[in-house]
C-alpha cells in the first residue's frame, strides 16, 4: 500500500516521540512491503509561536488530504496564561471537530510484565486488566453553549451538556461493535440520577442496542461509582460506553492504574476510515528534547492505525509483538524503569522496536 500520513508533532515531547514510531512505521514498510509518506503539520503550542493559531488552516488541509493522522502531544507552561480559545488544548479539540471524529477509543491495558508499575495490590492485577474506555468525543459540555455573565451576586460562568439521540446512537454503535468481537458486555457510564441529557443517554443506549445488538448485555453504572469500581476491581469491565467528559475524566484514571500511562495509546475516529491517532499521554515538557519519553504509546498509536484505518492486523500485530519482547527482554524507558532493567533513551528504545519487527 502506499500511505499518506499527517504527522502532527505538536509540543514537549511530541517531536521526539513521533520520531519514533515514524522510525517503526518505516521498518513496516520495509517488511511489509508499504510506501510511507509522511508530512508534518504544526498543531498545538508550536503553531501558535509559528503561525499564531493553535490549528492553522494549512494543518486542517494537510490532514484532510492524507490518509489518516499521528499526533503527539500538544501543549506546555509557555502557553498557559493564553486565552481559551488560544490555548494549545483548542488545536486538538478543533482537529477533532473539523476531521468529524466523534468517538474516541482508549484501551487500558496491564502489559505483561509490567504488573508491577500498577499501583493497585497485586490480587487486583494479577489477572491483567484490559478496560476499552469508548469516549463519545465531538459533543457534550465540551462543544455546549458558554458565556459569562454578571447579576447581583457578581460575575458567573456558564457550560452546557448536551447530546442528542444520534449523537448518542453513532457512539453506542462504536461501542457495540468492539463488545460483540469481545466480551458481548457493555457498561454505559453516566449520571442519569441527576442529568437530563444522562436520562436520554440512558434510554438511547438501551432501546439501541436491544434494536440492533440484543445479543449484548448492557449494564449501567454512575459516573462516581464507577470512579470507585476502577480501583476496585478493575477486572470486572471490558468495554465502556460514555459521554465526552466523563470518558475524559476516567480513561486517565483506567490509564494510570496500569502504571504505565506511558505505554497506551487511543484513536479518534468518524465515518470514514481516516483517524486521528495518538499516546494517551501529555507532553510532559519537563523532559521534553532529553531523549527520556517513552515512544511506546505513540508507536502502538501508529499500529492502532495500520490495523483501524488500513485494515493491516498482521502489521498491527508485528509492532505489538516487538513491544512486548522489548519489556520480556528487560528493556525500560524511564517512566517504567525496576531494578535490574535496562535503561534506554526514546530514540534507543524506539530502533530496539523497530529492529524486532
Ligand atoms: C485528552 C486531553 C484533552 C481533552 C485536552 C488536552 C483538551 O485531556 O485528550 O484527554 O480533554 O480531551
Ligand atoms: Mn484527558
Amino acid at each position: 500500500m502506499k500511505l499518506n500520513i499527517a504527522v502532527l508533532d505538536g509540543d514537549g515531547i511530541g517531536p521526539e516521540i513521533c520520531r519514533g514510531a515514524v522510525t517503526v512505521l518505516e521498518r513496516v514498510g520495509e517488511k511489509f512491503g508499504h510506501e510511507f509518506e509522511f508530512k508534518h503539520y504544526p498543531i498545538g503550542g508550536c503553531a501558535i509561536d509559528e503561525c499564531g493559531d493553535p490549528l492553522p488552516e494549512k494543518t486542517v488541509e494537510g490532514c484532510l488530504k492524507s490518509d489518516s493522522v499521528l499526533l503527539g502531544a500538544v501543549g506546555g507552561y509557555k502557553w498557559d496564561d493564553l486565552p481559551g480559545d488560544m490555548r494549545p488544548e483548542k488545536g486538538l479539540l478543533r482537529i477533532r471537530r473539523a476531521m468529524g471524529l466523534y468517538s474516541n477509543i482508549r484501551p487500558a491495558k496491564l502489559w505483561k510484565g509490567l504488573a508491577n508499575a500498577s499501583p493497585l495490590k497485586h490480587e487486583l492485577v494479577k489477572d491483567g486488566i484490559e478496560i476499552i474506555i469508548v469516549r463519545e468525543l465531538t459533543g457534550g459540555i465540551y462543544f455546549g453553549e458558554r458565556g459569562r455573565g454578571s447579576d447581583e451576586n457578581g460575575d458567573y460562568a456558564w457550560d452546557t451538556e448536551r447530546y442528542s439521540v444520534k449523537e448518542i446512537e453513532r457512539i453506542t454503535r462504536i461501542a457495540c461493535e468492539l463488545a460483540v468481537k469481545r466480551s458481548k458486555k457493555l457498561v454505559s457510564v453516566d449520571k442519569a440520577n441527576v442529568l437530563e441529557s444522562s436520562r436520554l443517554w440512558r434510554k438511547t443506549v438501551h432501546e439501541y442496542c436491544a434494536k440492533n445488538y440484543p445479543q449484548i448485555e448492557v449494564k449501567d453504572v454512575l459516573v462516581d461509582n464507577m470512579a470507585m469500581q476502577i480501583v476496585k476491581d478493575p477486572a470486572q469491565f471490558d468495554v465502556v460506553v460514555t459521554s465526552n467528559m466523563f470518558g475524559d475524566i476516567l480513561s486517565d484514571e483506567a490509564a494510570q492504574i496500569t502504571g504505565s500511562i506511558g505505554m497506551l495509546a487511543s484513536s479518534s475516529l468518524g465515518d470514514t476510515k481516516r483517524g486521528l491517532y495518538e499516546p494517551i499521554h501529555g507532553s510532559a515538557p519537563d523532559i521534553a528534547g532529553q531523549d527520556k519519553a517513552n515512544p511506546v504509546a505513540t508507536i502502538l498509536a501508529a499500529a492502532m492505525m495500520l490495523r483501524d484505518s488500513f485494515d493491516l492486523t498482521a502489521e498491527y500485530a508485528a509492532i505489538e509483538i516487538a513491544v512486548q519482547k522489548t519489556i520480556d527482554e528487560g528493556l525500560r524507558t524511564a517512566d517504567i524503569m525496576e531494578e535490574g532493567k535496562q535503561l534506554v533513551g526514546c530514540s534507543r528504545m524506539s530502533e530496539l522496536i523497530a529492529q524486532k519487527i
